[in-house]
């Protein structure tokens, strides 16, 4: 939990900037009969031609540049050769590092015509994120993040998944503070100005407790709900400013 230096404010705005675009870009070709390897190198391609790496590529031996979690995937997806068909749903995990700098940023897309079952929880989860946004500002605290998305959650008959959240950011990609999707009020860590932090909920359909799988040659792990259920995740990278914050992954 490092505050960025004032100078360097600027280039974690431009990390930001290129994350939120590069999900634009890749957002774009998310259609039936796309394989989730290809959008891994469309997003591969536009990132190292803004200059700027894909920060999961060989991440603690992560094999691929994006997440791409579908369906009851929850997250960590890893890309492969599979073509999306009609229906389903897709959350894209972009985190690129420019000038030293991580942005992370994450969104559902349709592919095609999707259930409304699908719409709902993508609409909620979307909820969620903006209601852990809000309550971003110096003194607040991560149990006050926490606290707001699981309330959102629970009101609307999701669960929230417990044992991933957000995290400081800035030149380490995952660093303090843990930023759960649930919470106390005033409980947890605070937050000071000119850190950065995701804000990444995870919410399901049903309370079955969620499934690890390995990833060969990594040790990070992707994630399944335990019931095939439907998931859904949205991400935003976050400045802590003087007064409140700025997202720093707004797309247009
Ligand atoms: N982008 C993910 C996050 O929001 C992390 C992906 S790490 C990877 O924290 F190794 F799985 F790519
Ligand atoms: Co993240
Ligand atoms: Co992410």
């Amino acid at each position: 939990m490092t505050p960025i230096a004032a100078n360097d404010i600027r280039l974690m705005e431009r990390a930001g900037q290129l994350a939120a675009r590069t999900l634009t870009h890749v957002g774009k070709y998310v259609k039936a009969g796309i394989t989730t390897n290809e959008l891994d190198k469309i997003a591969a391609d536009f990132v190292r031609s803004h200059g700027a790496t894909s920060a999961p590529l060989g991440y603690h031996g992560f094999p691929k540049s994006i997440c791409t979690s579908v369906n009851y995937c929850i997250c960590h997806g890893v890309p492969d050769d599979k073509p999306l068909k009609d229906g389903d749903v897709v959350n894209v995990d972009v985190t690129v590092i420019k000038d030293e700098y991580h942005g992370d940023t994450s969104a559902m897309y349709f592919v095609g015509e999707v259930s409304k079952e699908a719409k709902d929880i993508c609409e909620a989860a979307q909820g969620a994120m903006d209601k852990g946004i809000d309550e971003v500002k110096p003194g607040a605290t991560t149990g006050d993040i926490g606290f707001a998305i699981n309330k959102y959650v629970t009101k609307r008959g999701y669960w929230i998944v417990k044992e991933i959240g957000g995290h400081g950011i800035g030149k380490i990609f995952h660093d303090d503070p843990w930023v759960p999707s649930y919470g106390k009020k005033g409980k947890g860590e605070e937050l000071i100005p000119w850190i950065c932090l995701t804000v990444e909920p995870m919410i399901n359909k049903t309370a079955a407790p969620i499934k690890e799988f390995s990833i060969a040659k990594s040790s990070i792990k992707y994630y399944e709900t335990g019931d095939k259920t439907l998931s859904a995740q949205y991400e935003h990278t976050i400045l802590v400013t003087d007064r409140g914050h700025e997202i720093l992954t707004l797309r247009d």
